[in-house]
């Protein structure tokens, strides 16, 4: 069978990864998680003093790119890959509040978009992948054969995140987890490098009332009319 790329964009806490390993683990395709690259290079920021509650030494940051190796490796326990930042794993340290309250300023610069991107672009050159995150059917993979955005209202994705959040032990409010999703989306959407904005070609999906079970049949149900019509 003919193997696509899929692009999979939309607003923080949409289930974009949860779909998207879905539909990975039943096309064995391979799954990227863009964001955790973002997260794993504030993560390197928070460590290296180049970020911090009221600064962000972007000149330090950039200074410092070479240094900064992101791999992924899969987990067959868990099913999917983890994010490895130089050479140690990172899959758990990159999902916390903090990180999450750093990773739009990171994002928004444009030398650690460019590494990012080129290597994203290297992963899925063989396609049969599916890539989520911000810019990947817009910048990433402009050509993928299937993009789809999504989205939900921004009290159902506080909702889900403080679940997760909390399932973990964080001790956060759904204020804060609120305020982050709102402020996070703002900056994503106002970014001047590759702002998070739908490809004209791309298929919306609301999930706001969709279970994880009916989204996936939706979806799936359109990679199987993409790869019927090739
Ligand atoms: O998907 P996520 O919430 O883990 O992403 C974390 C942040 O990284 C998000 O606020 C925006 C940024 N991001 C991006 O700018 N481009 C991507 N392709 C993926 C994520």
């Amino acid at each position: 069978m003919k193997k696509i790329t899929i692009a999979i964009d939309g607003f923080s806490s949409t289930g974009k990864s949860t779909l998207a390993k879905q539909l990975a683990k039943h096309l064995g395709y391979v799954y990227v998680d863009t964001g955790a690259m973002y997260r794993a290079v504030t993560l390197f920021a928070m460590q290296n003093n180049c970020i911090g509650a009221d600064f962000l030494d972007k000149e330090k940051l950039v200074k410092s790119l070479p240094s900064i190796k992101l791999s992924f490796k899969f987990n067959p326990e868990l099913g999917f890959a983890e994010m490895y930042l130089n050479d140690v794993n990172v899959e758990t340290a990159i999902r916390t509040l903090e990180v999450s309250s750093f990773v739009s300023a990171v994002a928004a610069i444009s030398e650690v978009r460019s590494k990012l991107v080129e290597q994203q672009q290297e992963m899925g050159k063989e396609k049969g992948i599916v890539m989520d995150g911000r810019d990947i059917g817009t910048v990433v993979f402009p050509n993928a054969e299937l993009k789809i955005f999504m989205t939900a209202g921004a009290d159902t994705r506080a909702q889900r995140r403080f679940d997760e959040l909390q399932a973990k032990g964080d001790s956060v409010t759904y204020e804060e987890v609120l305020k982050n999703v709102v402020d996070r989306d703002y900056v994503d959407t106002h970014r001047d490098d590759s702002p998070l904005v739908m490809a004209e070609d791309s298929i919306e999906v609301d999930n706001s009332y969709l279970d994880r079970k009916e989204q996936f049949d939706v979806v799936l149900e359109l990679v199987n009319e993409v790869i019927n019509s090739l």
